[in-house]
């Protein structure tokens, strides 16, 4: 089995775990959690997003926890950017990396964001171009890459277009989400190699919900085909609003479990990440999803 040596663990339980909480979270314990990752040894923890309130109500203070973190120099604290509006507000608190976001699936584009994808992407070219101008990275998001909620299945093909369409405007990243976490690993496969066969692999990232409790074996099929970058979201915090049913992110701490066992270096400490996890269940009231967390009594 060739696996990459080192991986990039990209954290995104304070925006794509806690978005979607029923109940509001105290604007503390995301800045909490935020500065507890901070001490984890991660380098880049999405922490929110500048959209707008009436769709999103849990990030609408995504400005004020950016002021209130201690930001640790070389940690990258990206948060999402649906239009100029969303940007110019993440430029003015400060943040170094934006990300816009796609789907692989027309319903699905238009439940989360409201409008098509050509529409969505037309609207993304402009924001990444004064991002980028501004000195700032630019990820893209595409969802619902391995099935949508509403459509159902979604081809590598389709998929493989939104991504180059998102590398054309400028992003430097781009990351594939199994937004509902339906995959199973040769589907995850066949994705990869369908957007690997027009990008370089090394701007790949794995976003994988773990609803069917496939995700980590999904991460390891794509793996092999030399994806570095994985996102995941601490005690397998969240889901997503506009995918009903979908549970949260494969768990940072069990991901790391598993690189860790792997020999792939990530910079991350384990017990540091597992206290993380444990704070914001506390704060949410709530048994963590990370199984390793639980296996060590959190
Ligand atoms: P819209 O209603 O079509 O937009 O929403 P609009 O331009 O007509 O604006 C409507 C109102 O929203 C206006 O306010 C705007 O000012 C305001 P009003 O005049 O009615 O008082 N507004 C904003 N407010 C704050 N920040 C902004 C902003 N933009 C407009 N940036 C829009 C379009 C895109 C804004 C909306 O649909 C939206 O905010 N959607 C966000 C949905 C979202 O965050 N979903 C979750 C993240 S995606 C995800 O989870 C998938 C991912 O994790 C990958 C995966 O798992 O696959 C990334
Ligand atoms: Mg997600």
């Amino acid at each position: 089995m060739r696996l990459p040596t080192q991986v990039k663990l990209v954290e995104v339980g304070p925006r794509d775990g806690l978005q979607n909480e029923a109940r509001p979270v105290p604007m503390a314990a995301k800045v909490g959690l935020i500065d507890l990752l901070s001490a984890t040894g991660l380098g880049v923890i999405e922490s929110g997003s500048f959209v707008s309130a009436k769709w999103v109500p849990q990030m609408a203070d995504t400005a004020e926890v950016l002021a209130a973190i201690r930001r640790r120099p070389g940690v990258c604290y990206p948060v999402l950017t649906p239009n100029l509006q969303g940007l110019e507000a993440a430029m003015a608190a400060g943040v170094d990396e934006v990300a816009v976001f796609a789907s692989a699936s027309e319903s699905f584009s238009q439940k989360n964001i409201n409008c098509s994808i050509a529409e969505s992407l037309d609207r993304f070219a402009p924001v990444a171009a004064k991002a980028l101008a501004a000195g700032l990275r630019v990820r893209g998001y595409v969802s619902c890459v391995l099935g949508c909620p509403y459509e159902g299945v979604i081809t590598p093909e389709a998929v493989a277009a939104v991504a180059v369409r998102l590398a054309e405007m400028g992003c430097a990243e781009i990351s594939l989400g199994d937004t509902i976490g339906t995959g199973t690993p040769a589907k995850a496969q066949a994705v990869v190699a369908a957007v690997a066969s027009r990008l370089p692999v090394a701007m790949l990232a794995a976003h994988f919900h773990d609803t069917y409790g496939q995700a980590l074996a999904n991460l390891l099929a794509v793996l092999e085909q030399g994806v570095a970058v994985i996102d995941a979201s601490v005690a397998g915090l969240g889901g997503c609003p506009y995918a009903k049913g979908a549970s949260g992110n494969v768990a940072s701490e069990d991901v790391l479990y598993m690189l860790d066992g792997l020999g792939i270096a990530t910079g991350v400490d384990l017990d540091r990440l597992i206290e993380a996890g444990a704070f914001i269940c506390r704060a949410l009231e709530r048994p963590s999803g990370s199984k390793v967390a639980r296996a060590r009594g959190c």
